[in-house]
């Protein structure tokens, strides 16, 4: 993998697994205070199609280095608000939606993340 960080939130873990799966040295993002590397930002929605608050308030001083977003939730949720943290941050922060991944995600959601990674 290039010179590029896996930033996760999480709050249940699934979130977390899968970051794992993409990199052994991923980042929570309440251990980071500042970054200036390139990163992907990995984030499940919460609250009805929600971008979960920690989330929020950390990308106000570290979105500039984002080069995609990646967003989790659960199909149970409905079409309107599956993954909708992804299209909220990729539209506020013009950075493109990698993928939206259901809960602990599938092999081929690694792979295209993986490839969207190394294709940067
Ligand atoms: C209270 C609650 C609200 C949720 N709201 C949404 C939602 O609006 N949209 C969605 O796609 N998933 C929603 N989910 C599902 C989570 O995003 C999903 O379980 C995700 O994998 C959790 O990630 P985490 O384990 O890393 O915290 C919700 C889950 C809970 C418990």
């Amino acid at each position: 993998m290039k010179n590029i960080n896996v930033i996760y939130y999480t709050l249940s873990g699934n979130t977390e697994s899968f970051a794992r799966k993409l990199t052994d040295e991923p980042f929570d993002i309440k251990d980071v205070n500042k970054t200036n590397q390139p990163y992907v930002l990995l984030t499940p929605t919460y609250k009805f199609g929600q971008v979960p608050d920690i989330v929020s308030e950390w990308l106000e001083d570290n979105h500039a280095n984002m080069i995609g977003v990646v967003s989790f939730g659960n199909r149970n949720w409905g079409s309107e608000f599956f993954g909708k943290a992804g299209d909220i941050i990729s539209e506020m922060y013009n950075v493109p939606l990698v993928r939206k991944v259901e809960l602990r995600g599938t092999e081929e959601d690694v792979a295209y993340i993986t490839e969207f990674i190394h294709g940067y």
